[in-house]
Order: structure tokens, then C-alpha cells, then sequence
């Protein structure tokens, strides 16, 4: 009971001065009570304001709501083999470019640029629904264009360069709007694709450089190959021009050794040669201190600075592989092989004997080494095609299918999934049905090889075709843009018409395909590749 109670008088004695105390602050106390419940209110109110400033007035950051499919029709247009993404409405969905040229639809665009119909309409439509977000009328005729070029214009934007007519014209990839345009009499004949400088003269902005060569020159009808140099910033010509001094060159592009040594490839029909960029720009009489890459320098001409890197007669193509990790090498095709060579130390990885290929080769990981292997289309003649993935570690044959080919052939493409195995993509016909006017793309799991899922498609001559990621890490998605080639100067009775689809939905409405007909396909086999399929998340990484 003592127990009990001591804690209880302690009580009492502590009530009592708290009591006391209490009744000598009694009208500070009210005072306080009154604050008490004013900051409770006010707190109150401030939780509300923060709920409905977030529900209403500040927005969410709510992902852009997106059509899974999308078609963009221009009736009695003519199109290009081009099309770029890029986000220029900032709503972190990529957004499309492509380029038109048609007598009606585009006639007030035209005409409010003070240009006859028809005109060259460079065109951006909203990645989410198709629709266009701006329109820029050019002069025709087209030769070439760059989106993603960066340094343009006086705030040194990125945006899109088109050589048309006899102009120039730096366009502004957010608005649409003509940032410069200079004639291009310099570089009248130039190629694409341009080469990429860094600041050259003290702009603080990028710079670029075209090339100039005549592909169908001979040896005996030589075309001096030049390069121009411009200001990104105002489009206007800075430095000498150079004369780089090689012949038969058919094709050029630019490469970045391991190092980070910025090089220009020149492919010719004697072989490959490399010339550093610090080199060519010193000639223009401009200096930029770019790095070169001591072991090719070694090796190169002591007259004219070039690297022999592969002499053969039968080059046709040379294309970069970024690898993950390994260092940079380039695949090389020839009329009849395909080898890898490792730009560090010069020496051919492999090589592997080809039949003539219909389209550019696609890179995309197929099995688990993490080199990214290579997906080939050989001509097997009567329009039949042998689509195969090459080892890039090897070159071996991982996997082959024969399909029928057909007119236009679109590169295949690939696209990354976080299970480091990339998902193809390509086109041809079926033997299941030889009488069938149309063709099918073909979708390829690399885990489940047996089988491809096939989809009838709609789209008549297809003239660009491309996978993409759309958004960071989601929406893999595919376009097509199809209609009259306005370089063939075909006649436009069919429309010119720009599709996307997300490469997901085409899973349930294609049917299985089985890559080599001996095997019967069972159902599960069926189910499972859907289901693999439906399962797929995407990696950011190309
Ligand atoms: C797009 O066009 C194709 C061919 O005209 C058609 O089959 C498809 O349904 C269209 N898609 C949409 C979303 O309009
Ligand atoms: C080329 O650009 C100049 C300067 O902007 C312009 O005046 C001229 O009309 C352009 N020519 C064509 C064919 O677009
Ligand atoms: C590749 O072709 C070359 C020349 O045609 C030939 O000598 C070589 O044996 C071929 N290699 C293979 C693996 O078939
Ligand atoms: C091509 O097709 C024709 C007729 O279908 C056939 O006679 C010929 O043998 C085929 N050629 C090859 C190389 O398959
Ligand atoms: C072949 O194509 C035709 C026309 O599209 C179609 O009617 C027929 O069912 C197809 N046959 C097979 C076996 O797919």
C-alpha cells in the first residue's frame, strides 16, 4: 500500500504547484491557447492549400497519355527515305520528323512562304497522336537533310540542316522557325552526312563541315573531294577549303576512336582510309586542339596524313559498332564478306564469307555475351532472302531463317530490353502463301528463336522504316513511311502516309511463323512467345 501511495502524494504535491503555477500565468495561458488554435487553424488551412495547389493548380507530373497507333495521311504527296525523332515539344515523348513534297494539302503553307506549289514541307508531328506541330515550306528540289545538329543558330540550338534549291537552311527544332540560310554554291554537290566539329572560331558554338565527291567519278574522271567548313552559328563559310586528297572515295563517315580521337572515314574503291579531323581543320587554317590517336598517326602518310585501315577492292560498306565496354571497332562489308576489325590495335577479328546483302546490317544483342551480334539479309536470288544473325564476338552463324524477299526491303532493326537481349524486327514475305501480294514484318525473341511472330501489313512501298524507344525506357514503338519515292519520280496515286505502332500491339494480332518448317508448332511454344513478348521492358541504352 506505502508503495502504492507514494507515487500518488508525489502526484498530488507536483498537481499542487502545478496549480499553483498555472494560476500565476493564467492570462498568459488564455493568451496562448488563443495562438494555439489560431496556428491550428492557420496550419490547417495551409494543408488545404498545399492539397489543392497540388490537385489543381500545380500540375501533376503525370505521364503524356499516347495513341498506341497513329497515321499521318497526305493524299498526292511525294516522300523521302527520311525520318528522325527527336522531342521538340518538350512533353518528353519524341516527336517526328519527316519531309513531303505535294501539290495541294501544303499549298497555303507554301504560299505563305512566298513559294510556288508544290513546295518541300519539313515537317514535326507530336510523337503522342500524330498530329503536326509545325510546318516548315522550302524550296524544291530536296537533296539532304541532318536533324540533331547542334550549335545552330545565334543561341546555339540543335536542330535539322536541309540542302535544297540552292540554299542552306538551318531550321530551328522546337518552332519550326529558319534560324539561317546561306547558298550552298560551295558545296553544291556535298554529301551527307555532314561531319560534326567542335567549336572552330571562337564562337563558343559548334561547327560542321561538308564534304564534297562525286560517288559515280571514276579514276580515269576524277572529282577533286573538298571540304567546306561553316559557322554553326550564322551558316557562314570559315577557314580554307581543303582538298583531301584521295580518289574513288564513294562514301565517308565519322568515327571516334576509343580514345575519343575524332576521325574521318573515307571509304574508297581501293580500300579504307582514316584522316584525323585536328588534321583537316588545321589545313582550313582553323585550330581546335582536337585529339589524335598516336598509333594511327604512326602508321600514317607522312604526305597527306591518311591511315590505310582495310585495302580491298570490294569495299562496300563500313559501319561503327558501340560495343558495351569493348572497344570501339568497325564491321566492314565487302561484295562477299563481313569482318570486324578492332580500331586499337588494327586487327581483323573475324571474318565471314556473304552472298551480295539487300539491306545495311543491324546490330542488336542476340545471345548473352554482350557484344552486339549482327543481323544480315543475304540475296538469295528468285527474291528469296537468307536473314541471319552473326556472333559479334565470332562472326559464326547464330541464326538463319529464308523468307521472300520483296521490292522494298527496309533494314531490319532492333530494340534493347532491360534482359539484355535486344528484340528484331524485319521485313519480307512468308513461303506459306507465294500467291499473296502482301508482306509481313516478322518479329524475332531471340530466346524463343523457333518461332516468329508475323503481321500481315497494310503499307504499300515503304520508304523509311524505324524502331525506337519513344519515351525513356517504354513506348518501343515502330514507324513507317510509306508512299511514291520522290526520288524515283514516281507517279503519287497512292498517299503518302507516316504510321506509328507500338510494337506490342502487333503481338496479338500477328500468327506464328515457324522458322524452319520441318518442325511442327505447338500450342504452348505459341502461347509462350506471345507471353515473352507481352512481358518485354525496355532499356533506355541502344
Ligand atoms: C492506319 O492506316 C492503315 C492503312 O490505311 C489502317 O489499316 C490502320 O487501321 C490505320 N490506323 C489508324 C490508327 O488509323
Ligand atoms: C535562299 O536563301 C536566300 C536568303 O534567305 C533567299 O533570299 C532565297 O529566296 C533562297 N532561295 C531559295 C530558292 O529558297
Ligand atoms: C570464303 O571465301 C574465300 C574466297 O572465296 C575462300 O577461300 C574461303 O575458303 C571461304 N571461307 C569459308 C569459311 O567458306
Ligand atoms: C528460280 O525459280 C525458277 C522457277 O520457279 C526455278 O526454275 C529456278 O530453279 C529457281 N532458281 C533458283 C536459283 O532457285
Ligand atoms: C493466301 O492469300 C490469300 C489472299 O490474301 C488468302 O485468301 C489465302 O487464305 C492465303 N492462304 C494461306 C494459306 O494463308
Amino acid at each position: 500500500m506505502a508503495d502504492a501511495s507514494e507515487p500518488l502524494k508525489i502526484g498530488e504535491t507536483e498537481g499542487g504547484v502545478a496549480k499553483e503555477k498555472s494560476c500565476a500565468g493564467r492570462l498568459g495561458l488564455s493568451h496562448l491557447s488563443g495562438w494555439r488554435t489560431a496556428a491550428l487553424l492557420l496550419s490547417l488551412f495551409l494543408c488545404l492549400l498545399v492539397v489543392f495547389a497540388f490537385s489543381f493548380i500545380l500540375p501533376c507530373p503525370v505521364r503524356p497519355q499516347y495513341h498506341s497507333s497513329w497515321n499521318h495521311t497526305l493524299p498526292d504527296a511525294v516522300t523521302y527515305d527520311f525520318l528522325a525523332v527527336e522531342d521538340t515539344n518538350e512533353d518528353k515523348v519524341l516527336d517526328v520528323f519527316f519531309i513531303y513534297k505535294d501539290a495541294d494539302a501544303s499549298r497555303n503553307t507554301c504560299l505563305a512562304a512566298d513559294l510556288f506549289a508544290p513546295c518541300l514541307v519539313l515537317t514535326a508531328v507530336d510523337g503522342t497522336d500524330g498530329k503536326p506541330l509545325w510546318e516548315r515550306a522550302l524550296a524544291p528540289e530536296f537533296d539532304w537533310v541532318e536533324c540533331g545538329v547542334k550549335g545552330l543558330g545565334r543561341k546555339g540550338k540543335s536542330g535539322c540542316l536541309v540542302a535544297h534549291a540552292d540554299n542552306l537552311t538551318a531550321i530551328d527544332k522546337q518552332s519550326g522557325g529558319i534560324m539561317w540560310q546561306r547558298p550552298r554554291s560551295p558545296v553544291i554537290n556535298g554529301n551527307l552526312p555532314l561531319i560534326n566539329f567542335p567549336d572552330l572560331n571562337s564562337d563558343g558554338k559548334e561547327d560542321f563541315a561538308v564534304l564534297t565527291y562525286n560517288p559515280e567519278a571514276t579514276s580515269f574522271t576524277p572529282t577533286p573531294t573538298e571540304l567546306v567548313f561553316f559557322s554553326g552559328q550564322s551558316g557562314d563559310q570559315i577557314g580554307s577549303r581543303v582538298d583531301v586528297e584521295v580518289i574513288g572515295i564513294f562514301a565517308h563517315l565519322q568515327f571516334r576512336t576509343s580514345n575519343g580521337a575524332p576521325y574521318l572515314l573515307l571509304l574508297t574503291d581501293s580500300g579504307l582510309y582514316a584522316v584525323s579531323l585536328g588534321r583537316l581543320a588545321v589545313l582550313a587554317g582553323l585550330d581546335s586542339g582536337m585529339k589524335r590517336e598516336r598509333s594511327w598517326e604512326e602508321t600514317s602518310d607522312d604526305h597527306n596524313g591518311f591511315v590505310a585501315l582495310y585495302p580491298s577492292a570490294s569495299l562496300k560498306r563500313v559501319l561503327t559498332v558501340y560495343g558495351s565496354g569493348s572497344p570501339a571497332s568497325l564491321l566492314i562489308q565487302t561484295d562477299s564478306s563481313i569482318s570486324l576489325l578492332h580500331t586499337d590495335s588494327l586487327k581483323m577479328a573475324w571474318s565471314t564469307n556473304t552472298s551480295a546483302l539487300l539491306s545495311t546490317p543491324t546490330f542488336g544483342q542476340f545471345d548473352k555475351d554482350g557484344f552486339p551480334d549482327i543481323m544480315i539479309e543475304e540475296n538469295t536470288g528468285n527474291n528469296s532472302k537468307r536473314v541471319r544473325v552473326l556472333s559479334g564476338r565470332s562472326g559464326d552463324v547464330l541464326w538463319q531463317v529464308d523468307l521472300l524477299s520483296w521490292t522494298s526491303n527496309p533494314r531490319p532493326a532492333s530494340v534493347l530490353t532491360l534482359n539484355t537481349y535486344s528484340v528484331f524486327m524485319l521485313w519480307g514475305q512468308s513461303h506459306s502463301n507465294q500467291t499473296n501480294e502482301k508482306h509481313s514484318s516478322f518479329l524475332l525473341h531471340p530466346r524463343y528463336a523457333k518461332l516468329l511472330l508475323e503481321r500481315r501489313s497494310s503499307a504499300h512501298n515503304i520508304v523509311s522504316f524505324k524502331a525506337t524507344l519513344l519515351e525513356r525506357g517504354r513506348h518501343a514503338a515502330y514507324l513507317v513511311l510509306s508512299g511514291p519515292d520522290g526520288r524515283q519520280h514516281s507517279s503519287n496515286s497512292e498517299p503518302v502516309i507516316l504510321s506509328k505502332r507500338k510494337i506490342k500491339m502487333d503481338v496479338r494480332e500477328s500468327k506464328v511463323y515457324g522458322v524452319s518448317s520441318e518442325e511442327p508448332i505447338s500450342e504452348d511454344a505459341e502461347s509462350s512467345v506471345r507471353e515473352a513478348f507481352h512481358r518485354l521492358r525496355f532499356s533506355d541504352t541502344q
